[in-house]
């Protein structure tokens, strides 16, 4: 194992759900501003980055969200909390600034390449994200999907809500990477998602398509707020080498 990868196992080793966290201990809040500035870096969907991550610090505010994770400990006791967002809704902004920003590195002559690159976001993604109030283009989607791959591989996830599922892996990947990081700055995270969607939307004033992914809590770990040793099934019932 080389040194990076050691230091990297260590951190994977070293990073545990903490519910209770030491309240009076030194916080240093810039480690949260670079762990997120970290989560951007995050593999996603098309580099759509559909997502947004919003850091609740004060107490007061805290306290309130605290509530609605369901009064959790792992909440309560943190010094900050930080709420993972999906926003599906956004899919044609992004795009256009992603395809924008590709646009600047083109040749003058543009290539296959960029004329892929072009088709992929002004064609493939209006045809993924855009979606009728009751997706009834994603039915058509899903039978179109179903009837082509009768003779070769094709996308089978194609409908609104697959669409949620595919905003929601790269989300999950930005908190993994988030909850990495804080654990190299010396800190210790818990995700959550007990708590109430409808009510942590309305105190972010979220609009309706956006969706709360997970909540993480940071702090510095009391040692009561570890509770017990870590347990994964075997390895060998997970890994497969096929
Ligand atoms: C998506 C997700 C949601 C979770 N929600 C909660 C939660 O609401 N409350 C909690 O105490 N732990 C929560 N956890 C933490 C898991 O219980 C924990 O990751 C698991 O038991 C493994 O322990 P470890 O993280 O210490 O390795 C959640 C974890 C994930 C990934």
């Amino acid at each position: 194992m080389n040194n990076q990868a050691a230091i990297f196992d260590q951190i994977v080793e070293r990073r545990r759900s903490i519910r209770i966290y030491d309240e009076n201990a030194f916080f240093d809040e810039t480690s949260v501003t670079r762990s997120l500035e970290r989560a951007t870096l995050a593999p996603n969907s098309s580099n759509l980055q559909l997502w947004e991550f919003y850091r609740v610090k004060t107490k007061s505010k805290k306290d309130e969200l605290a509530k609605y994770c369901l009064g959790q400990k792992a909440a309560s006791t943190a010094n900050e909390l930080i709420v993972f967002v999906t926003r599906k809704d956004k899919w044609k902004e992004n795009a256009k600034f992603v395809l924008g920003e590709a646009k600047k590195d083109f040749p003058e002559k543009i290539g296959k390449r960029q004329k892929l690159v072009t088709d992929y976001y002004s064609k493939l993604i209006p045809i993924l994200y855009g979606n009728d109030i009751f997706d009834i283009s994603g039915k058509i989607k899903k039978i179109a999907s179903f009837g082509v791959g009768v003779f070769q591989p094709i996308a089978r996830e194609v409908d609104a809500n697959d669409m949620r599922v595919v905003v929601h892996k790269s989300l999950a990947l930005a908190a993994q990477t988030f909850m990495l990081s804080m654990t190299a700055e010396g800190y210790d995270t818990c995700p959550m998602e007990g708590f109430d969607s409808k009510r942590v939307k309305s105190f972010l004033k979220l609009p309706n398509a956006a969706e709360i992914g997970m909540i993480v809590s940071v702090g510095l770990a009391k040692p009561e707020g570890l509770y017990g040793r870590r347990v994964r099934i075997p390895n060998n019932k997970i890994i497969h080498v096929i």
